[in-house]
């Protein structure tokens, strides 16, 4: 028994003692980047404008000490640009490649070292921006636009096409606007039906626990003058298991102005397993929905399934293809219902770089 312990504690040291050494060194990559990367990049990040090596540059690369810049890039992607060039994620092939002259470990030292050169403790990081659900709400607070179209078959009714078109803006440090206009289209009627305006704020997070919490208030103006305004506060809360399974879930609660009792509540929940840190990957997502009006809480809980796959299209991910179907469980207006979601990252660049 006491050899076995004995094995054990070792095994773990062993464990512990590889941990440790997987750490980032910062020393180590203050040296890498005063050296290899300096020179384009500039010593403190910002590429200097006069130097001729910087000049000779078809992109002039962006100011690592820029704080929303530095914290917004996950460490993961900065690895793989490094590593593999910048051509391999989207960027520009005058970002040399380094694999061949710096090891894994370097790797992540000099990227430990740029990521030293903000202050970004008050900005939410880029670690925890995981990918974009389709109902449930995300907490990380985005620059982006995003196409989502739901197709709705309905029983001895007419089919519902409803677009909706949503623009995200960052402000401030851990803040966020959005803007959306609804189209719905039954056949009859194709019309703008709503227009919404929100704000959502990140509240905390723990880089140790992948977890991140916000929470938004967004209003809701229907087109149709009979219809009420509403309300939807919600909160959005992630966190990660491990490096590839994300767990996503928001709780809103969806409330007319003029009758606030008519309103309800929807919780969603979204599991991604992300199998590779490269973006331009399929990746597969299960969510689990469930609605309740406010007045017939418990009985009358409509429940759905969301099954879908995400598709990097670009190199960097930053353009992006959603496909699910929603299957209902309970006893709702229609069977399943189809979705589609596009979105654009517009801060990491034009919706046309990286495709090739
Ligand atoms: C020959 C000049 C050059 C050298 C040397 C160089 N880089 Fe770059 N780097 C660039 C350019 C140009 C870009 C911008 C590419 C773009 O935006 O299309 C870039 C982009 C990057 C990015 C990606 C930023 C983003 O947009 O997400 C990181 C991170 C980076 N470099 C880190 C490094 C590190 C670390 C080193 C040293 C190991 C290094 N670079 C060496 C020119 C260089």
């Amino acid at each position: 028994m006491t050899r076995q312990i004995i094995i054990l504690l070792g095994s773990l040291s062993v464990l512990l003692a590889g941990q440790a050494a997987c750490a980032a060194d910062l020393e180590s990559g203050r040296r890498i980047y005063q050296q290899s990367c300096a020179m384009c990049h500039g010593p403190g990040g910002q590429p200097d404008p006069a130097s001729p090596v910087v000049q000779g540059l078809e992109v002039p690369p962006a100011d690592l000490s820029d704080r929303l810049f530095n914290s917004r890039e996950p460490a993961g992607d900065w690895e793989l640009v490094v590593a593999h060039g910048g051509h391999a994620m989207g960027l520009s092939a005058q970002m040399p490649a380094q694999k061949d002259a710096l090891d894994p470990q370097q790797v992540r030292d000099v990227v430990a070292y740029v990521k030293s050169l903000a202050d970004t403790s008050e900005y939410p990081p880029g670690e925890l921006n995981y990918f974009l659900p389709i109902r449930t709400k995300k907490a990380f607070p985005e620059d982006e636009i995003v196409w989502k179209a739901r197709y709705t078959p309905i029983d001895d009714g007419r089919d519902v096409l409803r677009n909706v078109i949503e623009v995200e803006k960052r402000v401030g440090k851990r803040g966020m606007v959005v803007l959306e206009a609804i189209h719905e289209d039954n056949g009859i009627d194709s019309e703008i039906t709503k227009v919404e305006v929100g704000y959502k704020r990140v509240l905390s997070w723990n880089v140790e626990k992948g977890s991140i919490l916000s929470a938004a208030i967004i209003a809701a103006f229907p087109t149709d003058g009979g219809e009420s305004d509403e309300l939807i506060p919600y909160l959005a809360y992630a966190r990660s298991f491990g490096e590839a399974w994300i767990l996503q879930s928001s709780a809103r609660a969806i409330t007319p102005l003029d009758s606030a009792g008519d309103g309800s509540l929807e919780l969603a929940g979204a599991l991604h397993y992300r199998w590779t840190p490269w973006p331009r990957r399929v990746f597969a997502g299960l969510e689990l929905i469930a609605e309740a009006p406010y007045e017939d809480f418990g009985s009358a809980v409509q429940w759905s399934v969301l099954p879908q796959l995400r598709f990097g299209l670009t190199k960097g991910g930053h353009v992006a293809l959603n496909l699910g179907v929603e299957i209902g469980l309970s006893d709702q207006a229609w069977d399943t219902r189809a979705h589609a979601v596009l979105l654009w990252d517009f801060a990491d660049g034009s919706f046309f770089k990286g495709w090739r």
